[in-house]
């Protein structure tokens, strides 16, 4: 089967990457977003227990080209959803139409759910479908008239981990802040500091993967409910989790973060806590200007003030100048910084030595990397 795992744009090679991490075949990032996979039911179960950056794994039901309600209704109605469908299944339609002929996305919704039904209906002979089975959401997305057709096999979006339910103002998502690991140069067992932690999403996405804690471990996905995923083979796979998990709680490793402000590190304690962390991640209330690291040598991943607002600008350049003398005080760090400020280089002292570009929501960033002096040093 073939399988889609939605990201945000920028996050493909990331995401990328951890497919092939984890085994899975036929990996190609797509140009419309997302990252294409081939596998079987409990392959995609595992991407969705363990993928860090990816928001959502798709099931590929049908895909073609349409430019009438006509032509979208033969196309929903031409594919084989009793295959997967039970008689009782729950199917909500959502779509998102661009640049295409059909723009409208509630109509498109309506004219998809109705081929569904339809068929569904005729493949087990009811007039009346009950619709109070598991959930199979299905994905209209249309662009430039090529329509693509999925199966939503996570349910909740995967950035919900379980932790967080308390949000501070500009709390990062957490596929992004494990993208923004994954990209650094930090690997488990070095140390790990954001100086900047707010709600501390980045410092936990951090403690997850040094613990080897599979994201989706305290939730559910709506896949495990599907026919096509035996409970046996998604039982199995949450055991091997668990066991992973178990192994890498027994590893030492050096994890925190600080924030000058103490409320959104109250917060940043109780999602440690909820994700079972509060005894392994660091959590201090520290001026970054003051900061003294736990270690020789490590990374720092942040993400600092911006100055959206006029009277904010000087708070986000305090806060580059802040991580500049820190780095420049450590030798032995490197620091990971994402920001939109087009003076945060200035600021900090120093071109990055590498750059990216990402979106933080809607907010064009860059992901900078300012590698160690050490790093430098022997680079020269
Ligand atoms: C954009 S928020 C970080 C959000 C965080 N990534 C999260 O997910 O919640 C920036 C944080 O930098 C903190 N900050 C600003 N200046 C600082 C400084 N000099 N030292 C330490 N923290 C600072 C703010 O209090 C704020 O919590």
């Amino acid at each position: 089967m073939e399988w889609i795992a939605s990201a945000a744009f920028g996050l493909e090679g990331p995401v990328a990457s951890e497919l092939r991490a984890l085994g899975l075949k036929d990996v190609r990032p797509q140009d419309t977003g997302g990252v294409r996979f081939s596998g079987t039911g409990a392959d995609a179960f595992r991407a969705d227990l363990w993928l860090r950056s990816a928001d959502r794994v798709l099931l590929v039901a049908a895909e073609g080209e349409a430019r009438s309600f006509e032509e979208l209704f033969q196309l929903a109605g031409g594919f084989a959803w009793e295959k997967i469908l039970p008689r009782d299944a729950r199917f909500p339609v959502r779509a998102h139409c661009a640049r295409s002929q059909l723009m409208s996305p509630s109509d498109c919704q309506a004219i998809v759910k109705k081929a569904v039904a339809d068929r569904l209906s005729r493949a087990y002979r009811l007039k009346w479908l009950p619709e109070d089975g598991a959930s199979f959401a299905i994905d209209v997305s249309i662009r430039r008239d090529r329509v693509l057709l999925c199966l939503d096999t996570s349910g909740d979006a995967l950035n919900r981990r379980g932790y967080r339910t308390w949000n501070g103002e500009a709390p990062l998502r957490e596929t992004l802040a494990a993208a923004l690991v994954r990209m650094s140069p930090w690997r488990p067992g070095m140390a790990f500091w954001d100086p900047m932690c707010g709600t501390g999403s980045i410092a936990l996405e951090a403690a997850l993967m040094a613990a080897d804690r599979a994201p989706g471990l305290v939730r559910p996905f709506d896949i495990e409910r599907w026919p096509l995923l035996p409970a046996k083979e998604s039982a199995h796979i949450r055991a091997e989790a668990e066991e992973r998990f178990r192994q890498g709680m027994e590893r030492e490793f050096l994890i925190g973060g600080s924030d000058i402000d103490p409320e959104p590190l109250e917060l940043a304690r109780r999602h440690a806590k909820q994700a079972g962390m509060e005894s392994r991640v660091t959590l201090r209330q520290c001026d970054a200007r003051d900061l003294v690291l736990p270690a020789e040598r490590g990374v720092i991943v942040t993400n600092p003030p911006y100055g959206e607002r006029l009277g904010d600008r000087k708070t986000a350049q305090d806060a580059a100048a802040a991580l500049g003398a820190l780095w420049r005080r450590n030798p032995g760090w490197t620091v990971c910084a994402i920001s939109p400020e087009s003076g945060f280089e200035r600021a900090f002292g120093r071109r990055a030595d590498r750059r990216r570009r990402l979106y933080n929501g809607r907010i064009e960033c860059e992901y900078m990397t300012f590698l160690s002096q050490n790093q430098q040093k022997r680079d020269l």
